[in-house]
């Protein structure tokens, strides 16, 4: 940890009581939940070592969105979280990480009988065209070519006050959901990753590539790409084997990296 840490107040029954729901996570991993913190990424960022940490909270302060946005989270509306895992790679071979990411959780949402749900490339969880959730991941390179992924969550349990988030978001349910269903989902959504980590260890995102295609929001859809002051337009074919977005402009095929790039469709 360093000099200036933050502390977060754990709740040991609840880290106890998610951690028996979530039967894919290893035992080795440390499972944490805080009632509040300022956001769970700079809380696992922070932390040294090369244990896997799940940390929950219930409430955050300034959560961090994508693209410098902000991303707060009431306790009994949002499910917040980060996972810290050391990968034994280079951090471009995590450039599909945050894809197979969505997919996962994808996956697991429908498994519940969450219905609706898309990805918008990169990784935005979508329902019935809004926005249903996000992920941040954050990386840092410790010594010997390992990179350590921060990858956060967060998924709207019930709508927030309007005018809360720049999109006008979706939500699971109507109204804040109570403890049982916030252990259900946190614990469903954690066992997602704990599935899909290894995998992804082994062999990049390319295994993930159909399923994330599958939930592609704008498959065959005419569709523009913005970033860094410039544009692409074309058909949106998809998500290719490393996650790059791939474009069919007027018969030429272009794929577009992942990074600071937004996803609109066309006037
Ligand atoms: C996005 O902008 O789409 C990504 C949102 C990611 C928010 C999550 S909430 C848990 C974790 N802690 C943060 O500060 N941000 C991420």
């Amino acid at each position: 940890m360093t000099a200036h840490a933050e502390t977060v107040v754990a709740d040991t029954a609840l880290a106890d009581a998610l951690r028996r729901r979530a039967c894919a996570i290893p035992d080795a991993w440390i499972v944490e939940v805080c009632a509040a913190c300022t956001s769970t990424n700079s809380v696992l960022l922070d932390r040294t070592g090369r244990d896997t940490r799940v940390l929950f909270a219930l409430e955050q302060t300034a959560g961090r969105g994508r693209r410098g946005r902000a991303w707060t989270a009431r306790p009994g509306d949002s499910l917040t979280f980060s996972l810290r895992h050391t990968f034994a790679l280079r951090a471009d071979a995590l450039s599909g990480l945050s894809l197979a990411v969505g997919a996962a959780l994808a996956d697991a949402l429908c498994a519940r009988g969450v219905t609706d749900i898309a990805l918008k490339w990169p990784n935005d969880l979508m329902r019935a065209d809004r926005k249903l959730g996000g992920v941040l991941i954050e990386l840092s390179s410790p010594p010997a070519g390992d990179t350590t992924a921060v990858i956060g969550i967060g998924l709207n349990l019930a709508p927030p006050p309007a005018g809360d988030y720049a999109h006008a978001p979706a939500a699971l349910f109507p109204d804040a959901p109570g403890r049982e269903v916030w252990l259900d989902v946190g614990a469903a959504l954690a066992d997602a990753l704990a599935r899909m980590l290894p995998q992804f260890a082994a062999h990049g995102f390319a295994p993930f590539a159909e399923r994330w295609n599958h939930y592609n929001l704008h498959a065959g859809r005419a569709v523009t790409v913005s970033g860094d002051g410039t544009q692409l337009s074309g058909q949106c074919l998809g998500a290719d084997h490393d996650g790059a977005l791939r474009l069919d402009c007027d018969g030429r095929v272009e794929r577009v990296l992942a990074g600071d790039v937004s996803l609109r469709a066309a006037p």
